[in-house]
């Protein structure tokens, strides 16, 4: 039997600024402490967790294996929720990425790591930015688009005639928590929503460069450890992107019972359902309100190591793949 190459990949969540970085503005994001693990060995069939893999219905797996010469055996476990807005898909494609290169005997890079990763989302959803792929592979805190941070550049990627500048950000000394509403909700409809309101009307438009702006003032907020500062520009956001459309009435019920013991809260993520996020001194009594009002909570250690090969053995499989786009 081959040998097993294991990876890992964080989840991530992000501060401020989801969907406007898809037009190109600013956006502030934190590696998660929730993983996905992968392991992958040569083998004479293809499979996933055991039973036969449809890559059909795999579009990360589809994509990356596209230069794979001989049949595999992949194994994957994620503690990270699918479809709610904390990078599962990204973090899936960051690890897989990783562990076929070890499989190949290759050593590879970040830069080619988020290539890889942007890609395989890129095949699976059609549109969006290299935020969650670059916060998975790199982990930590990154920037991007951040105007005067350019001494901290990691890379710049440009598609369709948009730009990201990624920057490393260090980890604010804050605390977080996540509350999910348990509802899925895939990236790609979010995203499509969004073009599709900005494409008609003026005023989306100006709603994208206000999260710019609002993303900008939190990142000064971050920079002097302002939280009240930095609180009120979440909840901003949220308002934003709720005119946008990509909020619902289960996000906002989680958002009011988690502002009363918070700085600020908003959704993360694509919205439309999956996760919110609060700034909070007092994380229990988030979590609590979170929980009274039907969501799971829990509280966030932010600034998760990047990608990072594990250990050879195979993890358990435990994963719902299904909703990966
Ligand atoms: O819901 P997630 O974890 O896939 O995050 C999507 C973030 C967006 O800004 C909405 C899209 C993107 O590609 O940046």
């Amino acid at each position: 039997m081959s040998r097993w190459h294991t990876a890992s990949a964080p989840g991530k969540f992000v501060i401020l600024g989801e969907h406007s970085v898809v037009y190109g503005k600013p956006a502030l994001v934190l590696a998660a402490d929730r993983r996905i693990t992968c392991s992958v060995r040569r083998s004479r069939h293809n499979t996933l967790n055991g039973e036969p893999i449809e890559f059909g219905k795999q579009p990360h797996f589809r994509y990356l294996t596209r230069n794979l010469r001989h049949a595999a055996d992949f194994v994957t476990r994620s503690d990270i929720p699918a479809g709610a807005g904390l990078g599962s898909s990204a973090a899936l494609s960051a690890a897989l990425a990783l562990a076929l290169s070890s499989m190949a005997g290759d050593d590879p890079d970040e830069r080619y790591l988020v290539d890889e990763a942007y890609n395989a989302e890129l095949a699976a959803q059609g549109s969006g930015s290299p935020m969650d792929a670059s916060a998975c592979v790199h982990g930590g805190g990154i920037g991007v688009n951040l105007p005067g941070n350019e001494d901290r550049k990691l890379w710049c990627i440009s598609r369709g005639g948009r730009s990201w500048c990624v920057t490393d950000m260090d980890v604010p000394d804050m605390t977080f928590v996540v509350g999910n509403t348990g509802i899925k909700a895939p990236t790609a409809p979010q995203v499509d929503k969004v073009r599709r309101f900005t494409r008609r009307s003026n005023f989306a438009a100006e709603m994208i460069e206000e999260i710019g702006n609002v993303t900008l003032c939190g990142y000064e907020a971050i920079r002097k450890n302002d939280v009240e500062a930095l609180g009120r520009m979440m909840l901003t956001d949220h308002k934003l992107l709720s005119i946008l459309g990509v909020s619902c009435k289960e996000l906002n019920k989680l958002v009011n019972a988690a502002m009363p013991h918070s700085y600020g809260a908003k959704l993360t993520g694509s919205g439309g359902g999956g996760c919110m996020i609060a700034l909070t001194d007092e994380p229990d009594k988030v979590a609590a309100a979170i929980e009274s009002r039907g969501g799971t909570a829990y509280i966030m250690k932010a600034g998760e190591q990047g990608a990072r090969l594990e250990s050879e053995e195979p993890v358990s499989p435990l994963l719902d793949l299904s909703s990966y786009v």
